[in-house]
């Protein structure tokens, strides 16, 4: 797939077939995110890849975190359909057959902690992007982090951060597109 192609058509999705994809399929997205840039090459991060027993309790676990968002919604007028939806989709992560979590390693000095996000951050939109190219879908999400050391100690990381997670699988339903905001970018000096 073209590169500005799975650019623009990335998309968040949130309902999923459940078929699994082939082993060797997210073995190149995982590999394809491992290659992202990382401050001082340090690749402070770690992949977990759940399925079967062990998807459903991590996915269990992740649940909790709608008891945090819920009021966040609500204060945040988002219409009850909305809440609904949001609760459905951390209840069961679409019903995808695979979820990914990324750690990533503390670093005591906050520049290089920082450094070390930023880094998953980008492995993280590797992931995303690649399995995009494979025709699978994914849902970058921080939301689960309100519930961040229950899941660190269940994946048996409890000294690292949690960055995000997301389901990957054969989509249900194509999502629709968000817009973009006009925020600014500048251009100094070009003329
Ligand atoms: C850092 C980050 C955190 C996100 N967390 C969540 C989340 O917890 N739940 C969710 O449904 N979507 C989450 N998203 C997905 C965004 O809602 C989505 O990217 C945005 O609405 C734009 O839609 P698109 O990805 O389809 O272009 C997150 C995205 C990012 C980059």
């Amino acid at each position: 797939m073209e590169l500005y192609e799975a650019i623009f058509n990335r998309r968040s999705h949130r309902l999923y077939k459940p078929d699994m994809p082939p082993k060797e399929v997210l073995q190149r997205v995982i590999d394809a995110a491992r290659w992202a840039p990382s401050g001082t090459n340090a690749q402070a991060w770690e992949i977990t890849v759940m399925a079967g027993r062990t998807r459903e309790e991590f996915v269990a676990l992740a649940a909790h975190s709608i008891t945090h968002l819920m009021p966040i919604l609500r204060a945040a007028a988002i219409p009850e359909k909305g809440q609904q939806m949001v609760a459905r989709f951390f209840q069961d992560l679409g019903g995808a057959p695979a979820v990914i979590a990324v750690t990533i390693y503390k670093n005591a000095d906050p520049h290089m902690n920082i450094a070390n996000i930023q880094s998953g951050a980008a492995l993280m939109q590797n992931l995303l992007l690649a399995a995009h190219a494979e025709g699978l879908g994914t849902c970058w999400m921080t939301g689960v982090l309100y519930v961040e050391k229950e899941l660190l100690d269940y994946l048996g990381k409890p000294d690292q951060q949690l960055l995000a997670i997301t389901p990957i699988g054969y989509s249900a339903k194509e999502p629709p597109v968000p817009p973009r905001k006009p925020r600014e970018v500048r251009w100094l000096g070009f003329d």
